[in-house]
């Protein structure tokens, strides 16, 4: 069942859906943590620094209903908010991002809503990251309920822009000076400029890596 049908008839609903989302958190967690451990074991290498979650606040609700301009009714909180569950994925490289993002969207169990790819178009303030909005089915004692996830992936590097972004221009409420704007996207660049490096500096030690270790292999059959 979907979660409008839900909210319509169970008595309890806000309590029921609040229980579902952060059900639906534990098991796209759960999923994403399974997945690091597969890519360690297989390629001894951890594509996920730090996975945060969080279910949306009342206060936050409110916030976004009232800035949609809409009523706050439960049907409303359900059917136009996408991210009352929100996981983000903190990836070392962004390769990485794209292989989380197939390796989840290829998940028989979950069904990918959409998909907005903010790293190839970036916004207008400078903000990078991958988004993908999935639903998972949640077995409840009598029912199952298709439940919504946003999940967001991005490099250590568009994170720390984010957060730190954020904080400045909630400051602004919206309408921070246009100086600012400017130099918040400018720090965008360099935050990319960083990832790109990064990346390449990572490529580099791997091939070095790897030639050390065929020299010593050649050395060995020589002997
Ligand atoms: P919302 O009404 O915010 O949900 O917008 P949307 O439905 O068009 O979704 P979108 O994918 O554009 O953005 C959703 C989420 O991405 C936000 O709640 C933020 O967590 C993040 N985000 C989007 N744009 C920015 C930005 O410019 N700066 C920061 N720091 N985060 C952003
Ligand atoms: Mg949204």
């Amino acid at each position: 069942m979907e979660m409008v049908e839900l909210i319509r008839e169970d008595k309890d609903a806000y309590k029921t859906a609040q229980l579902l989302y952060s059900a639906a958190i534990k098991k796209i967690v759960a999923k994403i943590e399974i997945l690091n451990e597969e890519f360690q074991q297989v390629h001894n290498y951890n594509p996920i620094e730090y996975v945060k979650s969080r279910v949306k606040t009342d206060k936050s609700i409110r916030e976004k209903i009232e800035r949609k301009g809409l009523e706050l009714t439960l049907e409303n909180i359900v059917t136009q908010l996408d991210d009352l569950a929100g996981v983000r994925i903190v990836c070392s490289f962004i390769p990485d991002i794209y292989k989380m993002a197939n390796m989840i969207g290829a998940q028989s169990d979950l069904t990918v809503l959409s998909v907005k790819d903010y790293i190839k178009n970036p916004k207008e303030s400078g903000y990078k990251s991958f988004h993908m909005n999935v639903k998972v089915p949640i077995f409840l004692s009598d029912r199952v309920v298709n439940t919504q996830v946003e999940i967001q992936i991005r490099t250590i590097a568009m994170d720390f822009w984010a957060s730190l972004e954020h904080k400045i221009y909630y400051k602004f409420e919206g309408n921070a000076p246009e100086y600012i704007s400017r130099e918040l996207r400018e720090c965008a660049g360099i935050v990319s400029m960083m990832d790109d490096k990064m990346f390449a500096l990572n490529t580099a030690i791997m091939e070095e890596k790897a030639k050390m270790e065929q020299e010593i292999k050649n050395k060995d059959t020589s002997d």
